[in-house]
Formats: structure tokens, sequence, C-alpha cells
């Protein structure tokens, strides 16, 4: 994915992102004073902001990109920021994990979610919020190489959870359909935020997703763009 190179534009237009990671901070808990937490892929800090205004002892928000860092710690201040890999072991010592709209993107994701496991201490929690099958569905059904990655669905995710050893203490799914004026417009929006595969398609594979796209759920008035996302709180016993 290229979230990086639009670091500087991407709260502008991630409006479905904001809208989860408000979702998403629902289930934060009220009281967090005595509690240290570790956000991963927090990209600007859309999620960093709910989590700041929630008291921790100690926030850390981490995300793969260096630009990522630098503008999620000019926009957010209060939570330390630094560079880190998700998918990597994590260091010990948090009590609490959130990654809002990022999982979705690891390709072996028990494995991913194995390490998050063995950083937590026992009844430490992962709080997550993830694309699921169905997301974008305008365009995976007009190309197989859409997604650089399968999207699982509610129940893969959930036999993902507990294969990496978590107990899912609850779980929910939300669907929403944004509306944009064509299949370009749609796609550009993807564009504006770096949610877009590094492998490009070739400008006809793009051409003939666009016409397939638009010609199955274009109707004149508009372009749907649908998102299904899961959230799961998580318990290491
Ligand atoms: C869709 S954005 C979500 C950002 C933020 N959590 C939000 O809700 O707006 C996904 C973020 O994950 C980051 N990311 C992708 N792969 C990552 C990895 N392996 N480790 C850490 N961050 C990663 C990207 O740089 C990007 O900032």
């Amino acid at each position: 994915m290229r979230f990086g190179e639009h670091a500087q534009q991407y709260r502008t237009h991630a409006h479905v992102q904001r809208e989860i990671a408000a979702w998403c901070g629902e289930w934060v808990e009220p009281d967090c004073r005595q509690l240290s937490a570790l956000e991963l892929g927090a990209g600007t800090g859309l999620f960093t902001e709910i989590l700041a205004a929630k008291g921790f002892q100690q926030l850390t928000a981490t995300d793969l990109s260096e630009q990522m860092v630098a503008e999620g710690n000019r926009c957010v201040p209060a939570a330390r920021w630094e560079q880190r890999d998700a998918w990597a072991p994590l260091p010990e010592g948090y009590d609490r994990l959130y990654a809002c709209s990022l999982l979705q993107w690891a390709v072996d994701p028990e494995r991913v979610l194995t390490h998050w496991r063995r950083a937590l201490p026992s009844g430490g929690r992962a709080l997550v919020a993830i694309f699921v099958q169905g997301s974008l569905q305008e365009f995976a059904t007009a190309s197989g190489r859409f997604f650089p990655v399968p999207m699982r669905s509610e129940a893969e995710w959930l036999a993902c959870f507990r294969g990496a050893g978590f107990e899912v203490l609850r779980h929910e799914v939300c669907q929403r359909v944004q509306q944009h004026e064509s299949a370009i417009a749609a796609l550009r929006s993807l564009h504006n935020i770096g949610a877009v595969a590094n492998r490009k398609l070739s400008t006809a594979e793009l051409r003939t997703m666009l016409t397939g796209a638009e010609q199955a759920h274009g109707n004149g008035e508009g372009f749907p763009l649908t998102w299904v996302t899961l959230k799961a709180e998580l318990v290491v016993n």
C-alpha cells in the first residue's frame, strides 16, 4: 500500500476511517489512567486522538511509515510517536493494544496476532477494527487483482483471533456505503489516502475494471462504494 506517500493529505480524505475510529473508540474503557497502551498502524492519529483523551498512563502511537509518524506527531503530540512494523514481534510492557483499519493488510494475520498476544500480559486486551469481505466489493468483483491480499470474512477473522490464542470478548460488524460521482471518482478517493496496492494494475486492466464496475453499480446518479467493518475486543487469558 502507499499510505506514506499520502500522509499529508490523509486526514482531508479519510472520511470512512475517521468514522471507524469514532465507532471503534466506543469500546475503549472510559478511565485508562492506570493503563499503558500501544497503538499500531496509527497513521496520522485519527484513533490516537480518541485514545489521548482517555488519560492513559503511557500512550505510544506507531506506524510503519516515517511520513505518517511525522504527521501523527504534529497532529497528536500528546502521544509518544515511533516508527514500528506491526507485523513483527512487539515489545512487552503494554496493557492494551489498538489497531484501527490496519490488520486487513496483513498477509498472515494469525502470525501477527500471535505476536500481539505474546506481547500482552494475562488479562491484557487488544481492540481492533478491520475491513472485511464485502468492502469495496464494487471494485473487487470487477477485478480479481484489486486487493493485494484476500478480504477475509467475519467468521474467518474470528477463527484467526482464536487461532492466535485470544478470547473474543465481543465483536460487531457495520456497513457503510459512500456515494461518489462515478467509479473513477471512487477510485480517486482511495488513491487520495494511499489505499492502493503497490503493484499497480495495467492501464488496460484498470479501464476494464472501471467500465465493469460502472456498468454493474453506477446508476446514473452516482456510484456506491461499500465498506464493511468488524470491530473486536480480544483478551489474553
Ligand atoms: C488505513 S491507514 C489507518 C490509519 C489510522 N489507524 C486510522 O484509523 O486513520 C493504515 C495505516 O497502517 C500503516 N501500516 C501499513 N502496514 C503497516 C505495518 N506493517 N506496520 C505498521 N503500520 C502499517 C500505514 O502506513 C497506514 O498509516
